[in-house]
């Protein structure tokens, strides 16, 4: 971190009451800048670290100098605004925001403790307090409106008096019940946290980036913006999930006497409430839970900034109550910011393995999400430019979870917008790796090298990918030994990789007689796999794990995925053309089908993995005739579906069928069946005997 405004709140304190007027009235415009940009605009400028030390310093001027304590100072009231083309909604309990404990450490814990303890007078001998400790989700305030059990109104928190009608929007999020389960009270509001997961984020942004569409800083602010979308029909298309953590307005209902059991309560009906949280004793139990959870939050599916500390009776809560704008019996504990401001020093270009030229920003390190970053991703040149970033900026990283560091912003913070931008960086016209040509296809937004396997950052990571743990998981097979390997050109493609022996490996530069008996049985090992491994492992663009496991689900066999043609594979679960596409160029490049032979010839045998458990083959040696139009099946599913169950489908009745499925304007092929006497289902007798499959909802 360097160059940050930083006003000490020593010095501040010192300062003559005019010039701590004078900061007091230039943070408060800082602070109402930037909470416009976050929670109207979605699209902050700063990072949230930034944003809360500026808010501290102004709370710190404000303690020292009580009489500079404006009304409206953002430290005097919940930030946020209705936006027009939404109905404001007056909230019937405030939606208060909750103290933020900055101080990352254990003692942040202990000072909340030791706060709770003061306030409810607690001698120092008296027994610990038990507090509910839960995750800070990293997204937007909603508050659930149930009557009679029913959902009838969702509303974002806007000012804390008064939201914005969001109820078309919340409809899209499936996991929010519509009807609470065993829950008639005249009213329930439930409140709680609409966010983006990690992985619908990262999907969201590359779809974003394919499209040369503005990409998301950070999944709160795509969830946020999909909240505010004022066309439904675009929220639906933003993957949002939720969990519940508190209440507001209750009529008729008996709150249990602890927030633990309130949840517990919340989710007896049906809302999702995370499994994360813990009922702690004092300050211990608090540090425990803080610490255990910061090891656990790169794992988690989803960002959280911290966690929440909140006295769990009731009665105690209302004891203590709320100061302007905060309870009194909460805390926000923090965990080290996952976006920071650093410095672009250079831009390094990147090879992938499937020839994807990446600019890679190289930063002064900074500390961000929990470790030290100095390589970030830039994405492509036109992200590059859209964010109007240049070598030398000033930029926002951002690192969660296992997802690669980026850059997400240029930092504007005090400086004056550009006016002109003259972008300080170019894409190479050759391949900083083999020296060939790079291009860039018509609407394409990615420089790719055209080396192919000729190039050896391709090749290498071709290699690695096909070896990575996820993948066909060789053990011994890591970065440096791929280098050797491919650089001593003793592999060029993949299958001979399982003809190297011992002796060669032996040889190998700081390999000794055990490392090579450890890659040799690692390679062993690895021709023992599965489907969905192997063909993950092949480096088709577009197909991960989830696809590759899809494509096992729907096909049972590499035979059948090879063969499939652009419509068999749009029947498959999240294939797209894109994707379809791409896995048919693979399969068609005779180069491609030889490696797939080749690496059989070594030996590798797969099972069918999740394939063989997802269907049970219960058409096993049955042949059936499709026939007329199912009510939900299209006949490629239909097709799929009894494939994937072992059965096979003809094209006319004989007395080879053994069942006919007949839709409706089903014609000769039913009167067929009827003479030869065979039996005749209709789609829900389909559905029965494959296993009790139940329609999608339409
Ligand atoms: S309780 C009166 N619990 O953090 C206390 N808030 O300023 C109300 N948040 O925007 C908040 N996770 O949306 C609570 N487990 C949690 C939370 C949580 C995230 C958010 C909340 C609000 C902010 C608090």
């Amino acid at each position: 971190m360097s160059s940050l405004p930083r006003g000490t709140s020593a010095q501040t304190i010192a300062a003559p009451q005019t010039e701590a007027a004078a900061r007091a009235a230039d943070l408060r415009a800082q602070l109402q800048h930037h909470a416009q940009r976050y929670y109207v605009q979605d699209a902050p400028e700063i990072p949230d670290a930034e944003y809360d030390r500026l808010f501290l310093e102004l709370q710190t001027i404000e303690s020292a100098h009580p009489e500079l304590r404006s009304a409206d100072s953002p430290t005097q009231r919940v930030i946020g605004q209705v936006l027009d083309g939404f109905a404001p909604v007056r909230h019937a309990v405030p939606m208060l925001s909750i103290r933020t404990e900055t101080d990352t450490e254990d003692s942040g814990a202990q000072a909340f403790d030791a706060r709770v303890r003061r306030e409810l007078e607690l001698a120092d001998d008296a027994p610990s307090v038990q507090y509910s400790a839960e995750l800070k989700f990293d997204g937007l305030a909603i508050n659930l409106r149930y009557e009679q059990g029913l959902l009838v109104q969702a509303a974002t928190r806007g000012d804390g008096e008064t939201g914005e009608d969001v109820t078309q929007n919340i409809r899209t999020i499936a996991q929010i019940p519509r009807r609470l389960r065993g829950c008639s009270a005249p009213v329930l509001e439930v409140r709680g946290e609409v966010y983006m997961r990690r992985d619908d984020f990262e999907r969201l942004n590359e779809r974003q980036r394919e499209h040369g569409d503005k990409t998301f800083v950070n999944p709160r602010n795509a969830a946020a913006g999909a909240v505010r979308q004022l066309d439904p029909g675009v929220a639906a298309q933003r993957p949002l999930s939720f969990f519940a953590y508190g209440l507001g307005q209750i009529q008729g209902w008996d709150q249990p006497a602890t927030h633990s059991a309130t949840l517990d309560a919340l989710d007896a009906m049906g809302l999702p409430v995370c499994t994360d949280r813990a009922v702690c004793q004092g300050a211990a139990g608090l540090i425990r839970f803080h610490r255990s959870m910061g090891d656990k939050r790169d794992a988690l599916p989803f960002d959280i900034d911290g966690v929440v500390y909140k006295l769990n009776a009731v009665a105690l809560q209302q004891r203590l109550g709320f100061v302007t704008r905060e309870p009194r019996w909460a805390v926000a504990h923090k965990y080290p910011a996952q976006e920071q401001i650093t410095q672009l020093e250079r831009i390094e270009i990147q090879v992938g393995r499937t020839g994807k030229l990446t600019p890679v920003a190289k930063l002064a390190p900074v500390f961000v999400g929990g470790t030290t970053v100095s390589n970030a991703t830039l994405h492509n040149l036109f992200e590059l430019r859209r964010k109007r970033v240049r070598v030398g900026d000033q930029v926002i990283v951002r690192r969660a979870g296992d997802v690669i560091p980026e850059v997400v912003g240029r930092w504007i913070g005090t400086a004056v917008e550009r006016s002109g931008y003259v972008p300080n960086f170019k894409m190479p016209w050759s391949c900083p790796a083999c020296g060939s040509a790079v291009l860039r296809g018509r609407g394409e937004v990615n420089h790719r090298c055209t080396g192919g396997l000729f190039c050896p950052a391709q090749r290498k990571q071709a290699i690695l990918h096909f070896a990575s743990r996820r993948a066909m998981d060789i053990e011994g097979l890591g970065d440096k030994r791929v280098d050797q390997l491919v650089d001593g050109d003793l592999i060029r493609t993949l299958p001979e990789l399982y003809n190297l022996g011992l002796s060669t490996l032996a040889a190998l530069d700081r390999m000794g007689d055990k490392s090579a008996d450890n890659l040799v049985a690692g390679l062993a090992k690895s021709r023992h796999t599965t489907l969905p491994r192997f063909l993950y492992a092949l480096g088709i663009r577009h197909v991960g794990e989830a696809t590759a496991k899809e494509l096992t689900r729907h096909f049972g066999s590499l035979d059948r995925v090879m063969d499939a043609s652009n419509e068999d594979l749009l029947a498959v679960p999240d294939v797209g053309p894109v994707v379809a596409q791409s896995i048919r160029a693979f399969f068609d490049q005779p180069h491609n089908r030889e490696v797939v032979e080749q690496l059989r010839a070594a030996g590798i045998r797969w099972t069918e993995g999740e394939a063989a458990s997802a269907a049970p083959q219960t058409l096993a040696g049955l042949t059936l005739v499709l026939t007329g139009t199912l009510p939900t099946l299209g006949r490629d599913q239909a097709k799929a579906l009894i494939e994937a169950a072992g059965g096979k489908v003809a094209g006319s009745v004989s007395k080879k069928t053994h069942l006919v499925v007949a839709g409706e304007e089903a014609g000769a092929k039913l009167d067929k069946a009827r003479e030869l006497g065979l039996s005749v289902l209709d789609e829900a007798g389909l559905r029965a005997l494959l296993g009790g499959l139940p329609a999608d909802p339409p």
